[in-house]
């Protein structure tokens, strides 16, 4: 087994985690300050009148004094509020501040700076996490704006933004759901299935954390626009993928689990879904179990009240096969053939190879599916723990014994960290575009069958 490297961080300038906190963070969270100053009216009147007004001016202190922490790179603070996670993550703060301690006596360092755990030094993806979660802080120090998403706006937006590829990816969807009402031969439903697989793939490059909130329109058809991005698919394990599914039907003589961490709302999501369709109209699956986020994260992660606002949105839609299309999804949601199901661990700091420490409950519900497929590129981050890893150590490796089922990695890089790559791959992908690990334009497929002995 490779040896396991350190952990991205800002404090390597060459690092994408150096120009995200630098660059990318400040104007997340400057946006943010915006969008609340610019709504002040219209939320104050939404929320309850003055006293709303005075939790608004509250939220907005918070959000600017956070973003001057990280510009001056203040350690982390304890979370105040008294969401039922705070504990946890109070502890877990405490537990990286006592390894920091152990590591800094040792090497004699940090003494100058003084205690903490800074936005500049260490790990990105706890600090990164931290930070979303301090957003969410601001709002639960309310009363009457506790459950304000201050990033649903740009959620709706994004959806709305691609209708015209929401519209051409329906009517397709409607078309093979119209075929499959004969038999269909197993050569052309496994091109469906890549098809489908794919195009929710491409759907993770929608991520509004990565475009600081520049909603993107999207217009072209996604399912011919696949032969364009073929090339930039960098590892396509989409046939391992089916080939898990068919197995599943051909041992246990019934079709698979499937579970969906989502990742982002808007035409991702539209794309998941239509992924799902496709798995229970094609018999190659008979429950699936979407996975959201319990409070906002990362911009444009899917929660609860996003799953809702699409669902809703979409069945009143003067499109036919919007519409009908959302009929059967409430349909098989009243039958519990697609579950949605929340988990705190999803919006933890910690990287997949804890989950059966930190959150044994969700370990083994996942154990119960037959492929889990994971969404995004923050999902990949916490999947390989994040880690300067060599681009050809093997993704088994990299899950460093994180296995509760079968699973599959959809994601588009969005940051310097990826695996299983040939070797070659890198200068080749280098010449072509020298942003090829954090644009989002290129992509993996990358699947796991078995745990690595
Ligand atoms: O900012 C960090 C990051 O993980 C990026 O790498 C990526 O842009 C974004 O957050 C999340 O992307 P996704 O929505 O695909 O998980
Ligand atoms: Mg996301």
């Amino acid at each position: 087994q490779p040896k396991t490297p350190p952990p991205l961080s800002a404090k390597d300038p060459s690092s994408f985690a150096y120009p995200t906190m630098k660059d990318r963070i400040p104007v997340i969270l400057s946006k943010i300050v915006d969008h609340l100053t610019r709504n002040k009216l219209h939320i104050t009147k939404e929320y309850g009148g003055e006293a709303a007004r005075e939790e608004l001016k509250a939220v907005i202190g918070a959000i600017s004094e956070l973003r001057h922490d990280v510009m001056t790179n203040k350690p982390a603070k304890p979370l105040r509020d008294s969401r039922h996670d705070a504990p946890l993550w109070n502890a877990q703060l405490e537990k990286q501040l006592n390894l920091k301690r152990e590591e800094d006596e040792m090497h004699r360092t940090e003494q100058v700076k003084g205690e903490g755990l800074r936005w500049f030094d260490d790990a990105w993806l706890w600090m990164e996490c931290y930070l979303y979660r301090r957003v969410q802080e601001a709002f639960l120090m309310c009363t009457l704006l506790k459950d304000f998403d201050v990033f649903a706006q740009q959620k709706q937006d994004a959806f709305k933004n691609a209708f015209q590829s929401t519209s051409h990816l329906t009517m397709y969807l409607q078309e093979v759901i119209n075929r499959f009402k004969e038999q269909v031969p197993e050569a052309e439903v496994k091109e469906y299935f890549v098809e489908f697989l794919q195009v929710s793939l491409w759907g993770n490059k929608c991520d509004l954390s990565i475009s600081a909130g520049q909603v993107q329109s999207h217009d072209h058809n996604p399912v011919i626009h696949l032969k364009v991005l073929k090339h930039k698919l960098l590892i396509d394990e989409s046939d391992a993928v089916y080939q898990i599914l068919r197995k599943v039907f051909d041992t246990k003589g019934k079709p698979a689990q499937v579970d969906i961490v989502l990742d982002n709302a808007g035409f991702e999501l539209v794309t998941d879904l239509c992924l799902a369709e496709f798995l229970i109209t094609s018999g190659l699956a008979s429950q699936i179990v979407f996975h959201a986020k319990s409070i906002p994260w990362f911009v444009s992660d899917v929660t609860l009240a996003d799953w809702d606002w699409t669902l809703n949105t979409m069945s009143r839609m003067n499109h036919i096969a919007i519409s009908e299309l959302c009929e059967r999804w409430r349909a098989y949601l009243e039958a519990n053939t697609w579950t949605v199901e929340l988990h705190d661990f999803w919006t933890m700091p910690n990287s997949y190879n804890e989950m059966h420490k930190v959150s044994p409950d969700l370990y083994a519900c996942l154990s119960q599916s037959d492929l889990i497929l994971f969404k995004g590129d923050l999902n990949y981050r916490k999947l390989v723990s994040d880690r300067q890893w060599d681009t050809t150590t093997k993704f088994e490796s990299a899950l460093r014994g994180f296995h509760p089922a079968p699973l599959c990695s959809l994601r588009t890089l969005k940051c310097d960290c990826v695996v299983g790559l040939r070797s070659g791959q890198v200068q080749e992908a280098e010449e072509e575009d020298e942003n090829w690990m954090i644009n989002g334009d290129w992509a993996i497929i990358s699947t796991c069958e078995h745990r690595e002995t």
